[in-house]
């Protein structure tokens, strides 16, 4: 699948908010003003996939916070997942943040989500801790981190 990664504008904002219905459950998904609310935070930035035809598979929503990244939330629709645009969205906002003075990068997420457990281990993520009742409802939350070592996204810096 073809796509680029790009800046948010404020026309995407719609498309993104239904992204967003369709990823989660009602409980977990966010309102219109919870959505705007994070993407318009100090230090907050929205990087959006944009597929052929203006088409847009995905988005993350990301803060930096000094030393510490957080990931806010990335989501893929259903029909373009596996191929490879999370990782994509998730490390351009690795390099942001990274750019931002970023050592670590933070997020959360539920204990349940299997599917993004292991989309973030497989990125280099770990589980930090377990938060009781983060979400509402009462369902726990993960912590997950990365350091952001050597050069943007963690990659190993090239020798010459
Ligand atoms: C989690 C999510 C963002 C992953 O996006 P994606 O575009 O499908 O991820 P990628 O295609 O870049 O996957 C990269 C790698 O992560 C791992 N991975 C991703 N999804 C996985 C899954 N469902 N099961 C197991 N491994 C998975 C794989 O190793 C994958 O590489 P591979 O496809 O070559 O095996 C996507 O599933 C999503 O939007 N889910 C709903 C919203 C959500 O839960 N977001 C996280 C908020 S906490």
């Amino acid at each position: 699948m073809s796509f680029r990664i790009r800046q948010f504008e404020k026309t995407d904002f719609d498309t993104l908010w239904q992204i967003d219905q369709a990823c989660f459950d009602p409980q977990l998904a966010y309102s219109r003003p919870e959505l705007a609310f994070y993407m318009r935070r100090p230090g907050a930035f929205t990087l959006v996939a944009e597929g052929e035809g203006s088409n847009v598979p995905g988005f993350v929503v990301a803060e930096a916070r000094r030393k510490i990244g957080h990931i806010i939330t990335i989501d893929v629709v259903q029909e373009a997942r596996r191929t490879g645009v999370g990782k994509a969205l998730l490390e351009a906002a690795e390099q942001r943040l990274f750019a931002a003075g970023a050592a670590t990068v933070a997020l959360e997420t539920p204990v349940n989500n299997e599917a993004a457990i292991r989309f973030y281990k497989q990125q280099g993520y770990f589980v930090e801790k377990t938060v009781a009742g983060y979400y509402s409802g009462g369902l726990d939350a993960l912590v997950m981190t990365k350091e952001l070592v050597g050069s943007p996204a963690g990659q190993a810096a090239p020798r010459d």
